[in-house]
Formats: C-alpha cells, structure tokens, sequence
C-alpha cells in the first residue's frame, strides 16, 4: 500500500509507522529522518538543510523532492510505502502526484493522525530517541526503563535538535499554514482518512489498521 502519513509534529507519525513496518514489513520513508541523516553525514544536502531544520522552518522542496524521488525508485517500494512527513505543502503533494503519475502508480490513503495542540508540546520536548536502533521514547509518556538507556538495543538515548520549546512552536505554525490544507486536498481526491491520535499507542495502532482496511 501506498500511504502518505499527515499530522502535526508530535502527533505519532513515526511511532505509528514503525509499527506499520514491523507488521507490514512496508517500508517507511521519513524525509526528516532522511535529512537528519544528511544532516550528521555533513553532506552539501545536509549543511543547507540544517538551518532550515533548526528554525523549525521547512527545506526548500527542491531538496526534499530530490530526495524522495530517488527514494521511492528503489526496488524495496516495488509493493508499497509510507511516506512520514512529506508532502508537507502542496507544491510537494502536487509534485508527489507528478511522481507516481510518471511511474504510473497512485496513493491509496493519506491518513491524518490528529492529536489537540496542547498535548503536542509535552510529547516533543519529553521525546528521547534510540541513537541505534530508532527506537522512540517519552519521559512523560514512554519513558524507558533505565534513564537515558534503550530497552531494545541497550543504546544511549539522544534528544533532537528541533525538539526545543522556540523551534516546536515555529513548527507548529509552520504545520498549521502550510501542511494541514493537505487533509482538504486528500479529502477532494478522495483517499483522506484519519484517526484520533490521543490514548494508547497500541489501541491508535489498531485503529490505524481498521480505518485502512489492514488485518
Ligand atoms: P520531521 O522529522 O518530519 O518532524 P515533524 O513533522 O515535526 O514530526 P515529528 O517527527 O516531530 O513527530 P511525529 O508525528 O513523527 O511524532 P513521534 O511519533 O516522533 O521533520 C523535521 C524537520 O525536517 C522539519 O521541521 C523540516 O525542517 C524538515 N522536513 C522534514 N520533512 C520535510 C518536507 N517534506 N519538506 C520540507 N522540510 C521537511 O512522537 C512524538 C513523541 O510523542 C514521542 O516521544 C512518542 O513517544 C510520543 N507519542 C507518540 N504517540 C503517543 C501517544 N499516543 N501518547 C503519548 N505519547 C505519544
Ligand atoms: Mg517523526
Ligand atoms: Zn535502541
């Protein structure tokens, strides 16, 4: 299946689509993690993107369509993707539906997860990521075991660059203006879909599944 995951910075876009892959065994392409991995390989890519990031800003579509077209070329999406985090406005969605045109491919769901503002900013500055292995945290909410350690893989846990009060705020707004007239977009074309956000992360799960027909 050919997903597109919308929902604010915090809402769980992540969280939920790694537990896509584990059962699904889809592939999830996150451009933020794509550009944070630019970002610590101090590419040319990396280097312009950086300050973007860091204000909370979006990168330039130029980079972030590069980026994703030469991702979902690779014989791994053959049967399917989720796309976590792009597209983020809709210069990209119309862009993506240039893509898949080409490739004569189409979407299947853009599914919104949705989660009120005021929860968003305890879940971003109380998250904590597995360096190794991906694995995502919450102090607040998921907090691991030993402080600071993965349960998984035993790694040291590490707090993202943009997961400061300032740049989560410039965020937010950003996601309001620029990324929430997608859900109308999705919505015209049809494949819009969405799930509340809120409560347990495996009770979301199975509502994720149930409202794109997965079993
Ligand atoms: P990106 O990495 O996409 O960040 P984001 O959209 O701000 O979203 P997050 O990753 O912060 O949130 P999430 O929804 O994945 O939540 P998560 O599952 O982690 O983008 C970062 C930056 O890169 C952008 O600002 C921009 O500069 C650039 N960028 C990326 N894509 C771009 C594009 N297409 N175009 C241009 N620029 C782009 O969960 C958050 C926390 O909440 C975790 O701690 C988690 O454990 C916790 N949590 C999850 N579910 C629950 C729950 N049910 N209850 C309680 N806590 C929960
Ligand atoms: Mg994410
Ligand atoms: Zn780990």
């Amino acid at each position: 299946m050919r997903l597109v995951l919308l929902g604010a910075p915090g809402a769980g876009k992540g969280t939920q689509a790694k537990l896509l892959i584990e059962k699904y065994n889809t592939p999830q392409i996150s451009t933020g993690d794509l550009l944070r991995a630019a970002v610590a390989a101090e590419s040319d890519l990396g280097k312009e993107a950086k300050s973007y990031m860091d204000r909370g800003d979006l990168v330039p579509d130029r980079v972030v369509l590069g980026m994703v077209k030469e991702r979902i070329a690779h014989d791994d999406c053959l049967s399917g993707y989720i796309l976590d985090g792009f597209p983020r406005n809709t210069a990209q969605a119309e862009a993506l539906d240039g893509m898949l045109a080409e490739m004569d491919m189409a979407l299947d769901a853009a599914l919104s997860v949705d989660v009120p503002m005021e929860d968003l900013m305890k879940r971003l500055t109380g998250r904590r990521t597995c360096q190794k292995c991906g694995q995502m945290y919450n102090i607040y909410f998921s907090a691991p075991a030993e402080e600071n350690k993965c349960d998984k893989c035993g790694s040291e846990l590490y707090q993202r660059d943009d997961d400061r009060e300032e740049t989560i705020t410039k965020r937010l707004e950003v996601y309001e203006s620029q990324t929430a007239p997608l859900i109308e977009y999705y919505t015209g074309k049809g494949i819009c879909r969405s799930v509340d956000g809120t409560g347990a992360i495996d009770e979301i799960f199975a509502t994720v599944c149930e409202t794109l027909g997965l079993d």
